[in-house]
């Protein structure tokens, strides 16, 4: 079956190769021709593990291939997946021009009966709008159906999450483009995964709400870790009781320096925009976003009090992307801590495994370290704001030798608080108590 994916982006290139690699024949479309040009070399502009075997595996064997010509790439397609951007306007609500151009592209290269799927995340009634576009481009005769099939794809395991979902959900009141469907994801259906089908709206509201409720979690257990900072309480082992009842499942109760990346800020941003266009206020979400973004500020102060003000010193920080295995630095924790500790008057070293060039471009007063050691080389103290595995498993006697001061500030919480007084590192970290070192 022909397929085409219309933008190659995180979601789009993901998606393609997946599909392709189920045996559909996809062609890739992208306005960027550098982008395209790049990508039928192989070159992947984005930093997702397997994903390059996967595109050259599926280009080597002719069931994908990338064009900038959108025409005949719908033309020739069964189905179009729309997996376009959608960023954040200042009011929090999603901006759809893209999804539109596309929809008016699809109106305009009708040529008999197509799905039209939504694979990016859209406010609900994006399918009545695409619909309407299209028909407004195509006539009332023309016949085709919109699909809503959102994506549960996280960054850095976005292949295992294709291929091994908890759910496939297809939103659609058309069977005939609701089969197609089930026939694009037979494998899946093969290996027992479930699939919700619904109307559109409902499966639009189903990626909304799993993404608010995985940031609910996160910004509960970020007050949880707070509340036991205040109680001498250790939120780790708060998560783990917690967690090992089913009804609640140990998954993102992970404290941390606030969510961040692409997708849990903007859908809990818009979903609180939604709700508030249909006259409802969603209070939780407010408060998640707000818990949030003081988050972040209570990691600054953090860092400031355990350093006794950081004006003058250098610090190392040890991860900038907003979570391990990517380069993607979207609203990631990290750009505030740094940016304070600028404002405040420190020196910045840092080091990231992938996100360190994106930085480059936002800050000529940093000093982008080879890797940790050398990011704490002379620093007073080394924070830890991104959980990569390189980071776990650091010499600390090497470190405690580098440091000027052995203090460690761990927002990840990865390392245990009494090896690293043993160690003999003051170590500060979230939702625990603070250990002094041990001299030995
Ligand atoms: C998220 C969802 O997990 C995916 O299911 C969804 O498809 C995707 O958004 C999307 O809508 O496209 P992603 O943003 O890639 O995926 O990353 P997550 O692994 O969910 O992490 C998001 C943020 O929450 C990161 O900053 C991470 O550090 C933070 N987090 C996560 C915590 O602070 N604690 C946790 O326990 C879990």
């Amino acid at each position: 079956m022909k397929i085409c994916v219309v933008g190659t982006g995180y979601v789009g290139l993901v998606t393609g190769a997946c599909l392709a690699d189920f045996g559909m024949d996809v062609v890739g479309v992208d306005k960027d021709e550098a982008k395209i040009e790049g990508l039928k070399r192989c070159e992947i502009p984005i930093y997702e593990p397997g994903l390059e075997t996967l595109v050259r595996k599926n280009m080597k064997e002719n069931r994908l291939s990338f064009t900038t010509d959108l025409g005949p790439a719908i033309r020739e397609a069964v189905a179009v997946f729309i997996a376009v951007g959608t960023p954040s306007r200042p009011d929090g609500s999603a901006d759809l021009k893209f999804v539109r151009q596309v929809a008016t592209s699809i109106g305009e290269n009708l040529n008999g009966y197509k799905v039209i799927v939504t694979k990016s995340t859209v406010p609900t009634g994006t399918g009545k709008l695409i619909e309407g576009i299209v028909r407004e481009q195509a006539g009332d005769d023309a016949a085709f159906a919109v699909v809503s099939n959102p994506e549960f794809l996280r960054e850095g395991s976005a292949i295992e999450d294709f291929m091994h979902p908890n759910r496939v959900v297809v939103g659609s009141s058309d069977q005939r483009a609701i089969d197609i469907m089930l026939d694009i994801y037979s494998p899946l259906g093969r290996a027992n995964v479930p699939f919700v089908i619904s109307g559109v709206e409902t499966a639009e509201l189903i990626k909304y709400a799993s993404n608010a409720f995985l940031a609910t979690k996160i910004s509960f257990i970020n007050e949880v870790a707070r509340l036991s900072e205040r109680l001498g309480a250790d939120v780790e082992k708060v998560a783990r009781g917690m967690g090992l009842d089913n009804r609640i499942g140990p998954k993102f109760l992970h404290p941390g320096p606030g969510f961040g990346g692409s997708c849990f800020p903007k859908d809990s941003r818009a979903i609180t925009q939604i709700a508030q266009e249909h006259g409802m206020s969603f209070r939780i979400m407010e408060a998640v976003l707000e818990v949030n973004d003081a988050t972040k500020r209570r990691m600054i102060r953090k860092i400031e009090q355990a350093t006794g003000g950081t004006a003058g010193k250098t610090i190392g920080v040890l991860g900038l992307s907003f979570k391990p295995q990517t380069d993607d630095i979207r609203e990631s924790a990290a750009l505030d801590i740094v940016d304070a500790l600028r404002a405040n008057g420190a020196k910045v070293r840092t080091h990231d495994p992938a996100a360190m060039e994106e930085c480059r471009k936002l800050w000529d007063d940093v000093d982008f370290a080879e890797d940790a050691y050398q990011a704490a080389d002379g620093a007073d103290a080394l924070v830890i704001v991104t959980e990569w595995n390189e980071f776990r498993a650091l010499d600390l006697d090497r470190l405690k030798k580098l440091l000027k001061r052995p203090l460690i500030i761990d927002l990840r919480n990865i390392y245990d608080p009494s090896k690293m007084a043993a160690a003999g590192f003051d170590y500060v970290s979230v939702g625990r108590p603070a250990t002094k070192r041990v001299d030995s």
